[in-house]
């Protein structure tokens, strides 16, 4: 064992002295299969030095040696990937790595273990070690192609890579002599590693607080991707507006398919697809009603894109065509939308909680005209939710992250004004029934805001356009 690292220390030392780590794959794979898409394999999806599409292998390291260099020397950070998840027996759902794990390695296969280890002072001084599943014909005839050891190494540029089976044996001695542990791992819902954590001599801390300040400034290759997403998905949104739906059902799969064959990976969450008083229902996904006309369709969806996701709402007439309540109601909150789009920008100095601030008193002031009798007080009646939430891999990203930092260039959030008038007297009666959200994702910058949604139209005229 401790041969074992002080090998891993001779190669710390032997990539200082040789130059930087290895930025590019180094093996020829034309005629090998992967757990997951390379270069070699799917130049269709991956361009040369890319990881996951448009994330290059020098992006990934650099956001590893971020980690490092946010780590006490002596340290180790621990991320075990996301295990595959059954729905029934045998029957599996499709496969999420844990996001922070996915950030760090781009490695997209479940059985695997990542180690960081801050090993001196300086940006190059740590070590990045992988325990992954080792290839295995017999098996991978079964359960699908896997990475295997080597492309751990030769591909995903860890220093060391390791069979997962030891991955025991290694990180004890590993963790026994850490100053301290970044990890998340939860002992009793680790099987693998949990009795390493458990009984343990070592002081941890959590990790995702050091991930988030990590990740929650995108990179200019996350934000182009998430553009991707949020082009490809707005124009899929723009089309279905073009059609008379009558099933909640058809438009739900019309999503779906079309951010797929247009170039997404596929839909980033399972869509909102409301017709009429159903938009009241925040997270209404059952999406098995007829639309009527006279109502309202509210469609939350949008697709994932190498990685990245896009989350954006619109609501219309099934009609095409809004009658003159609907178009009271979501210019009003159109009219908002806009203004705290308006104030994703550095320059702004505002905090997703400050606009949503803003956001309440600006739907108080656009309703009260309108007959509700509603207030600061009441408007959480009408408007339950936060105006916002950071974007990235995740829907909801870098969850615990606080709402109240000041949005600064690279910040990547959604603006999502809503009003759910439900069947109650309290309101006016024009008005009961509808539910309207306009939520657009939209990228912070120095002066202005860059919204990453906007092929997804959004004005009452060019909505009634598409139908003409
Ligand atoms: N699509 C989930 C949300 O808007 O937060
Ligand atoms: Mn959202
Ligand atoms: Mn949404």
């Amino acid at each position: 064992m401790r041969a074992m690292k002080l090998q891993s220390l001779a190669r710390g030392l032997s990539r200082q002295l040789l130059g930087p780590r290895r930025p590019y794959s180094t093996v020829s794979a034309a005629d090998l299969k992967f757990g997951q898409p390379l270069h070699e394999t799917h130049p269709h999806i991956l361009k040369v030095g890319q990881i996951t599409p448009g994330i290059s292998a020098q992006e990934y390291a650099d956001r590893r040696a971020a980690l490092a260099n946010s780590m006490t020397v002596g340290s180790v950070a621990v991320l075990q990937a996301a295990q595959l998840q059954y729905k029934s027996g045998a029957v599996f759902h499709s496969y999420r790595q844990e996001t922070n794990f996915l950030w760090l390695t781009g490695w997209n296969e479940g059985d695997a273990v990542a180690v960081i280890e801050k090993t001196g002072p300086s940006l190059d001084d740590y070590i990045f070690r992988m325990f992954v599943n080792p290839k295995n014909p017999r098996e991978e005839q079964w359960m699908g192609y896997r990475n295997g050891v080597e492309a751990a190494e030769d591909v995903f540029n860890a220093d060391e890579a390791w069979p997962i089976n030891a991955v025991g044996d290694e990180l004890k001695s590993i963790l026994n002599s850490a100053r301290l542990v970044y990890t998340d791992i939860q002992p009793a819902s680790s099987p693998r590693l949990g009795h390493l954590f458990s009984d343990r001599k070592f002081s941890t801390t959590p990790l995702h607080s050091v991930m988030n300040n990590l990740r929650i400034i995108k990179s200019p290759a996350e934000v182009a991707n998430m553009r991707q997403a949020g082009q490809i998905s707005g124009r899929v949104i723009t089309n279905a507006m073009r059609r008379l739906w009558t099933r909640e059902k058809d438009l739900h799969a019309f999503l779906d398919y079309e951010f797929t064959i247009n170039g997404c990976d596929g839909p980033a969450y399972i869509p909102v697809v409301a017709g009429g008083e159903r938009g009241n229902c925040i997270h209404y996904t059952i999406n098995n009603d007829v639309f009527r006309d006279g109502e309202f369709i509210l469609v939350d969806a949008g697709g994932e894109y190498g990685t990245y996701i896009t989350d954006i709402s619109r609501t219309w007439p099934v009609s095409g065509k809004f009658t003159a309540a609907q178009r009271d109601l979501y210019e009003a909150v159109l009219k908002v939308q806009r203004t705290c789009v308006s104030l994703c920008r550095e320059s702004a100095n505002m905090s997703l909680d400050d606009i949503h601030r803003i956001t309440a008193q600006g739907l108080v002031d656009q309703l009260q005209p309108l007959g509700f009798n509603v207030s600061m007080s009441n408007i959480d009646q009408l408007f339950p939710h936060h105006v916002g939430h950071y974007i990235g891999m995740d829907v909801h990203d870098c969850p615990g992250y606080s709402r109240g930092v000041k949005l600064k260039a690279g910040h990547c959030v959604t603006i999502e004004p809503g009003v759910y008038v439900p069947n109650d007297d309290r309101w006016p009666k024009h008005f009961q029934g509808m539910g309207v959200r306009i939520e657009d994702s939209v990228c912070v910058d120095d002066d202005s805001p860059f919204v990453l949604s906007t092929e997804a139209v959004k004005e009452v005229a060019d909505i009634e356009a598409l139908r003409d």
